[in-house]
């Protein structure tokens, strides 16, 4: 049901639109002056890709949807002018960057600034002296934390290698001296050493992470996961975040 809901559904709304837009480009190039509307000159075809970018924002389509009705006609019309290699070099990339897509079943997509806030606040009510974020992705909650709170050590795990090669610029930039990402994949972890132990993961990891946090965190401390729930286990507490995507943080206490 959600790839249906997700990837048939989209396409066929780009189609859609797309057809329609088409179809009133070939319109009135035969009704106008000959010349003055040509389909499938670059112009013409940014214009089609803008106005079918429209028609699916009238939609609600989210904006990668908009992107991809926008690029559309031009991706049609000139993919012949991209050499072969950079679609092998495309691909590398994102394979160094969704690098655990396949294998855990975990995409990259990340923590927004309103749960950086509320994870703040839940670190500052814990009295936690050391945190970790599990698949650390771009380090934007290790960094934040790290900076809201001076004192407390923040580590994140990662293992993509282009996004551990990111985070780690990032928090070199940053100069934090409480903030570190490791590459380490998050089951080699000892998570007995954290106070709080945060993740953004999928549905897929998160019975047998749960069980792994059981076994090695201390009474008292915090497993809290974004969006995510422990199969058979109801969180003691759920926060939920003032945002747009109605984010709920499930705090199970070991
Ligand atoms: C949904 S993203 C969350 C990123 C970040 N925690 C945030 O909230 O902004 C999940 C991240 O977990 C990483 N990941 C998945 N499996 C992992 C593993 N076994 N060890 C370390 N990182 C992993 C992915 O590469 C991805 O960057």
């Amino acid at each position: 049901m959600s790839v249906l809901r997700n990837q048939i559904v989209p396409w066929i709304k780009v189609l859609a639109c797309q057809a329609l837009v088409l179809a009133i480009v070939l319109s009135l190039s035969g009704s106008l002056t000959p010349g003055s509307l040509t389909p499938g000159t670059l112009p013409v075809l940014l214009g089609q890709g803008a106005a079918a970018a429209g028609l699916g924002l009238l939609l609600r389509m989210p904006r990668i949807w908009l992107l991809v009705q926008f690029l559309l006609p031009v991706a049609v019309v000139y993919g012949d002018a991209v050499p072969a290699w950079a679609y092998l070099v495309a691909f590398v990339l994102c394979a160094l960057v969704y690098w655990n897509s396949a294998s855990e079943q975990v995409p990259l997509y990340l923590t927004n600034r309103r749960t950086w806030q509320a994870l703040a606040d839940l670190v500052a009510a814990s009295q936690a002296r050391r945190v970790v974020d599990l698949g650390s992705g771009m380090g934007g909650v290790v960094t934040f934390l790290a900076r809201a709170h001076p004192a407390v050590e923040v580590s994140g795990l990662e293992t993509a290698p282009l996004v551990v090669a990111a985070s780690k610029l990032r928090i070199a930039f940053s100069r934090l001296p409480n903030a570190r990402i490791v590459y380490r994949s998050l089951w080699d972890a000892d998570l007995g050493t954290y106070d709080v132990v945060y993740c953004f993961l999928s549905p897929v990891p998160m019975a047998r992470l749960f069980e792994k946090a059981r076994r090695e965190m201390r009474p008292g401390t915090l497993f809290v996961s974004n969006s995510f729930t422990v199969p058979g286990r109801a969180a003691d507490r759920i926060l939920d975040v003032d945002d747009a995507r109605h984010t709920q943080l499930h705090i199970y206490t070991l």
